[in-house]
């Protein structure tokens, strides 16, 4: 659990650090956020979280609260002091606190910035890793800006939790032609028939996510040929290999697909060599 708290200029203790109850992301979701990896205490990619954030923020004509180097100074701090070397890191930014109503408030309207730094327990992460995930595909049945991390996330909330219904870690959302767009908190992936990396491409369907970002890198660096295109149920099902992106799993191995296996049930060996190298190539905050 995270110790300290950073609330608009202050580090709190958690037990009592807080918002507003008119705060605009409380009321309207009227908010966006960053989740960063935190590993050997440094953030992982840093800089391109903080051009998505920029870029999320732009998105919903908020101000950005702090110069980029005042809130990297923020992040930094808020990992130092809750001690963590493996974790994430929690930002939020809301539009600010005002009396509800729906357009936005004046200009002199700040705001709110949120922190927070927690644990992963590496080894339990590590052991998922080795198992591999299981995956549940439901409708995706999110709003046209997916492109915007904003902090609206009930279509996810209750599409994870019918995948934990059916014992599975993650669930991937499928559009109304049959092809996946991404999973409830990550990129998805498959490594076709040919051995190609599949992934959809970036646009307003789907969170150009960081670690995907990162990965093209490493493919490029490595010579994997990719392919940027959507791909259907039916051909992951097939697929040699499925794997997930995000900041919190890194290269997450997808063993089963709606509890089909895929390839022969267990995580890919492609998979778990771009999960080995994936921080090779990402950028480490001093
Ligand atoms: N989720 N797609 C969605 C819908 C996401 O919520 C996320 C991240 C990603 C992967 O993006 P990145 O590689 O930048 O983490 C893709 C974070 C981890 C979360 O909500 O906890």
């Amino acid at each position: 659990m995270t110790r300290v708290v950073y609330v608009n200029g202050r580090y709190l203790p958690y037990a009592q650090a807080g918002v507003n109850v008119e705060d605009r992301g409380f009321q309207f979701a009227d908010a966006i956020y960053e989740v960063c990896e935190i590993n050997g205490g440094r953030l992982v990619d840093e800089t391109r979280h903080m051009e998505r954030l920029e870029r999320s923020l732009d998105a919903l004509r908020i101000a950005m609260p702090m110069s980029r180097r005042a809130l990297g100074l923020v992040l930094r701090e808020v990992v130092r002091r809750n001690r963590v070397t493996t974790g994430l890191l929690y930002l939020q930014v809301t539009r600010g606190v005002a009396p509800r109503d729906f357009p936005f408030p004046g200009d002199d309207v700040a705001p709110t910035v949120v922190c927070l730094a927690r644990r992963v327990d590496d080894a339990k992460r590590a052991a998922r890793a080795s198992a591999g995930i299981a995956v549940k595909t439901m409708p995706d049945i999110r709003w046209g800006r997916c492109d915007i991390k904003t902090v609206m996330l009930l279509p996810a909330v209750l599409a994870k939790e019918a995948a934990a219904e059916d014992g599975a870690q993650e669930a991937w959302l499928v559009d109304s032609d049959g092809f996946v767009t991404e999973g409830a908190s990550s990129n998805a992936w498959i490594v076709d028939r040919s051995g190609s990396l599949v992934t959809r491409p970036t646009g307003n369907a789907i969170l150009p996510g960081v670690t995907r970002r990162t990965l093209l890198d490493l493919l490029s660096r490595e010579k994997i040929p990719l392919l940027e295109r959507a791909f259907s149920v039916d051909e992951a099902l097939s697929a040699r290999e499925a794997f997930i992106t995000s900041a919190s799993g890194t290269v997450m191995p997808v063993v089963a697909i709606n509890k089909v296996p895929i390839g022969n049930g267990h995580p890919g060996e492609l998979t778990l060599r771009l999960r080995s190298i994936f921080h090779q190539v990402a950028e480490l905050s001093h």
